[in-house]
């Protein structure tokens, strides 16, 4: 898939080069992230530097090496937006299979994710209250509302109970289990009561006006945007309609078309 494809580089990108020393560079490789003085001289992405330094470009053999003690990289973090329902199956397999487990293996810095829980929901204002239909009924509503509230808590911290929601048996019947291993500190009835009072609705809300704002239109879930642009259809070389049939692959889930 693109997405895995674009996190392996991603992954690739941020292993330590091999480095080759520069001019004004005389310290092993071990070294160059001691001080920030070298870090630079060694044309090495640190200090905090905005833009990487001259020499740092593309197909510089520094390029890729990081002081990761000495600042956060000076590339900004990927930032991956999947818009999802709580119920469909092909969004639950991408969320647990691939976006979790490369959000688990990348630095912060290095992936930011924004989880959008509505799809191909329909909302309508019914006497100044948002109301909300989704395509697997109401309890893919009842999910989504959980995960919003969820994930606007605080992200990093809770996208773990997502994980735990969307991979076990039950999406909304799991709540309390799951604070219970990654979030004992949380207290599920503020989320029960964000859930069916009017800062869930108004979260909702929020992500029904980031679907519809979307350009192009979503046409299914899961619908993935890397930093800002929807990714297409998936590449010919990641297995897509022009890529070769390879016998007995796995047949790719459908997804939540409406
Ligand atoms: C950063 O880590 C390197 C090893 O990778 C070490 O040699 C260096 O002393 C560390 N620098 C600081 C400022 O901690
Ligand atoms: C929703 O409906 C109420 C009245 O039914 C109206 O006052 C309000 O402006 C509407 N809100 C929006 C955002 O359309
Ligand atoms: C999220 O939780 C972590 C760990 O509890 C904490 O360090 C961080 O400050 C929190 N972030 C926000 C925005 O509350």
């Amino acid at each position: 898939m693109a997405v895995p494809l674009a996190l392996l580089a991603l992954v690739a990108l941020l292993a330590p080069g091999l480095g080759v020393a520069f001019p004004g560079c005389d310290y092993p490789v071990h070294q160059w992230c001691s001080s920030r003085e070298i870090a630079v001289a060694c044309q090495v992405r640190a200090a905090g530097a905005r833009a990487a330094p001259p020499l740092a470009r593309a197909g510089s053999p520094c390029r890729a090496h990081l002081c990761a003690n000495l600042s956060r990289p000076a590339a900004a973090p990927v930032e991956v937006s999947l818009f999802y329902e709580s119920l469909c199956p092909a969004c639950r397999g991408f969320l647990v299979q691939e976006l979790f487990t490369a959000w688990l293996v990348l630095p912060d810095e290095a992936l930011s994710v924004t989880l959008v829980p509505y799809g191909n929901a329909k909302e309508k204002n019914v006497s100044g209250k948002w109301n909300f239909q989704c395509q697997h009924g109401p309890e893919e509503c009842l999910g989504n509302m959980i995960e919003v509230t969820v994930t606007v808590l605080n992200f990093s911290t809770y996208f773990p109970v997502i994980f735990c929601l969307e991979s076990g048996s039950s999406v909304t019947k799991n709540l309390e289990a799951c604070l219970q291993v990654y979030a004992p500190q949380l207290d599920g009835g503020r989320i029960a009561a964000c859930v069916q009072g009017d800062t869930g609705a108004a979260l909702m809300h929020r992500n029904a006006q980031l679907t519809e704002a979307l350009d192009p239109p979503h046409q299914y879930v899961p619908w993935i945007v890397i930093n800002g642009v929807w990714q297409g259809e998936k590449p010919e070389a990641c297995g897509g309609s022009g890529a070769p049939k390879a016998p007995k692959a796995p047949k790719a889930p459908a997804r939540c078309r409406r």
